[in-house]
């Protein structure tokens, strides 16, 4: 299947970057996606992890948050992905934007929140999302959906709105950028790459492959 983008994309160069380090940047483009019609969840992302081996794994979560600390999302810190980077606190994030044809791509270390952060957040999810957290072993093997249900339905006898405290095997985990991309599609198919990574001692900007950035990042254009 092969479409054809919009006719007037809007090109991507370096003087169009809104800030010269890329949390500035992803929050232009993040908050202009949740302005965007057809863009349902703007914090929807791929996250991949992999194995010690190396083996990969890749499922969508939701960003709760970002800023120089850090990408982050919560789950259940003994699901596949939960065990994958316990084993190696390394990921990669992919958004996708389609009607604005953008993607972003973040690659770095991986650590989990406080447990006071764990807690805020589980205070704020509504009742019942805080009882499937309670009701679900993420990622076991299960005999049916009526194994969920029973659970649930004790799970709601046992507790009262409000008073629900936050399981020990739930969390958040903060994705810290090495790397992070912006990429916007061209109808052309010459699509615009701006990648920042973190200076590097052996870094010589030099304003036409390496590009000085601001607060330890410096970005290049990747060929599409
Ligand atoms: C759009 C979307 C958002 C999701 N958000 C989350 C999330 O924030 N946290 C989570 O644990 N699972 C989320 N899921 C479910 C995961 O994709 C996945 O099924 C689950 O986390 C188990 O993954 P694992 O077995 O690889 O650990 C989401 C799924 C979709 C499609």
């Amino acid at each position: 299947m092969r479409i054809k983008y919009k006719d007037k994309s809007e090109t991507f160069t370096e003087d169009d970057l809104k800030s010269k380090e890329p949390f500035g940047q992803f929050k232009a483009w993040f908050d202009e996606a949740t302005k965007t019609p057809g863009v349902l969840e703007p914090n929807a992302m791929c996250l991949a992890t992999a194995t010690r081996d190396g083996i990969p794994s890749a499922r969508f979560v939701l960003l709760k948050g970002f800023g120089p600390d850090g990408f982050k999302f919560y789950t259940n810190y003994e699901s596949r992905k939960g065990q994958e980077l316990a084993e190696n606190p390394q990921a990669a994030l992919t958004f996708y934007w389609e009607p604005m044809r953008r993607s972003v791509r973040i690659e770095g270390r991986v650590e989990k929140t406080s447990s006071a952060d764990g807690d805020e957040y589980f205070r704020a999810r509504p009742f019942h999302s805080q009882l499937g957290a309670l009701a679900s072993k993420q990622s076991a093997i299960i005999a049916g959906r009526e194994t969920l249900m029973i659970k649930e339905r004790e799970l709601l006898a046992q507790h009262t709105e409000g008073q629900v405290a936050r399981p020990e095997c739930w969390g958040g985990y903060r994705v810290i950028p090495r790397s992070i991309e912006f990429w916007q599609g061209q109808s052309d198919r010459l699509h615009d790459r701006i990648r920042f990574r973190r200076r590097e001692p052996k870094d010589k900007p030099d304003g036409i492959l390496i590009h000085e950035g601001t607060d330890g990042w410096v970005y290049e254009r990747l060929s599409p």
